[in-house]
């Protein structure tokens, strides 16, 4: 693992540079630079002192224990659970529910009879024990401590000798021989590296949170992602209950999976098995509606996508993407005019993801152009089909990655025909393939002609995308 050399860092901005400069060259503060002792925050996985060159293969291979904390969409992530002495941040927006899956987690590993300890810099012990009443998570074993004193708060950990501690937030603890606020580079990484120090001396397990934002603006924990062991993300949409938990950082298991849960009112519940959720309200045969096979990590996942094309104010077009990646949405209205004559230029073009997810990945191309050709011809996709594939600027349907894996979760749910690429591997039973090589012939064999057509926007060439023949029945 890479060290960090002696050198001096911004406390504004994290700015690492070996001499000392009078200005920071990462946010042109003055005199905002301070040295760091060598080897600051790379306290991780430390490696051995008295250690000596070997071959690899003789090497033992590390036996991590995985403690699973009983939350089974945060053990997903987690690889089978938390390591012991392990140190773990979990970012994400305020307000997203950091501190609510946190104390439910150290609820569950209460009642498997461990000390567990919840230290909260952010809000009140009697607040906390409202929250954990709410949410169930009253277990005898579950120690509270409101402070934010990073001196005191291992104090608190060497007396109360728990198993897995969870500092909430790392921004709301202080060193008060630091002079810079609570919050500051400087604060965050000198209370984070006492506590990482501690949890590789006692080893216990520490997780940290840290408010993150997506612009940024809350940049203080990202200086820590190097020293941790692991780094969860959790996000989601502030008007959805959907609420996605990545690893971006995983030093006890791979990064490719993704824990999904529902916000209620009484904290947070593991989803599971989603797809069925994102169709739930699904209404079939509405035009403009695909469904699309996407994965998350290796998640495969049945989402909706939604399309609506409306006559426009000449000149303006209006085009929106919720969910969906605005850039390529562009892109493919200019290839669907392109390639399949399907001219969206005078209208406005919204389309989204149905449920908060967002689906950004090239495989989902053909289902987004797919729903707005239906959309803009009022004909239906059928409600049993799925469509997968990336599309090219000539108009040419590319393999996606795994679309194995994800013929077989839409076959799982009950779709039976799928448009996929040329290239495409075998079918799962029980599904008909529909092999295309172009987004042209793609469109000709999804949409249904079996309602009257009425095109608010005529296709340019009407036979250059014929309402195909279809197979099979629904
Ligand atoms: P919280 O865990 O405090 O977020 P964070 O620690 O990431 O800042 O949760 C914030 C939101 O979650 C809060 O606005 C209300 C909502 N919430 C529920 O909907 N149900 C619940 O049971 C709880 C505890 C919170
Ligand atoms: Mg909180």
């Amino acid at each position: 693992m890479a060290r960090t050399r002696a050198g001096y860092r911004c406390g504004a901005c994290g700015t690492a540079v070996p001499r000392w400069v009078g200005r920071c060259p990462g946010c042109d503060g003055w005199n905002t630079l301070a040295e760091e002792p060598s080897g600051a925050g790379g306290v991780g996985s430390a490696p051995d002192p008295g250690a000596r060159p070997r071959p690899i293969a003789e090497v033992d291979a590390a036996a991590w224990v995985h403690r699973p904390t009983g939350i089974g969409e945060l053990d997903r992530v987690l690889g089978g659970g938390l390591v012991p002495g392990s140190v773990t941040l979990v970012g994400g927006e305020p307000g997203v529910g950091k501190s609510t899956l946190l104390l439910q987690a150290l609820a569950a590993v209460a009642r498997q009879g461990a000390r567990v300890l919840y230290a909260t810099g952010e809000e009140s012990a009697p607040q906390v024990r409202m929250r954990a009443e709410r949410l169930g998570a009253l277990a005898p074993s579950l120690w509270l401590v409101a402070d934010t004193d990073v001196g005191r708060i291992t104090g608190h950990i060497e007396e109360v000798e728990p198993e897995v501690v969870v500092v909430d937030s790392v921004q709301a603890l202080a060193d008060p021989a630091l002079s810079s606020a609570p919050g500051s580079v400087a604060q965050v990484r000198e209370c984070a590296s006492r506590l990482i120090r501690l949890a590789k001396s006692r080893a216990t397990t520490v997780v940290l949170v840290g408010h993150v934002t997506k612009d940024g603006g809350l940049a203080g924990p990202r200086v820590l992602e190097h020293a941790v062991d692991t780094v969860l993300g959790f996000e989601g949409e502030r008007h959805h209950a959907l609420r996605m938990l990545r690893a971006v950082k995983h030093r006890f298991g791979s990064t490719d999976e993704l824990g999904l849960f529902e916000m209620t009112e009484t904290g947070l519940r593991g989803l599971p098995d989603p797809s069925g959720l994102f169709l739930a309200d699904r209404r079939p045969g509405l035009p403009g509606s695909v469904v699309v096979p996407t994965l998350e990590g290796q998640r495969p996942l049945l989402v909706e996508v939604q399309a609506l094309v409306a006559p426009g104010h000449p000149g303006t077009p209006r085009r929106s993407a919720q969910g969906v990646d605005a850039g390529r949405l562009g892109f493919l209205l200019a290839v669907l005019e392109r390639s399949v004559g399907l001219a969206t230029l005078g209208a406005d073009v919204y389309a989204l993801a149905v449920g908060g997810v967002r689906v950004v990945e090239p495989a989902a191309d053909l289902g987004v152009a797919l729903a707005v050709a239906s959309a803009a011809t009022d004909r239906p996709v059928p409600a049993d089909l799925v469509a997968i594939g990336e599309v090219g600027l000539g108009g040419e349907v590319r393999q996606a990655a795994r679309t194995g894996r994800r013929l077989a979760e839409a076959a799982r749910l009950g779709f039976v025909r799928a448009v996929v690429p040329h290239t495409a591997p075998d079918a799962p039973a029980g599904m008909e393939l529909i092999r295309v090589a172009t987004l042209d012939a793609a469109v000709g064999v999804a949409l249904e002609a079996r309602r009257p057509v009425r095109p608010r926007l005529t296709l340019v060439d009407p036979s250059s995308a014929p309402p195909g023949p279809r197979t099979g029945s629904d």
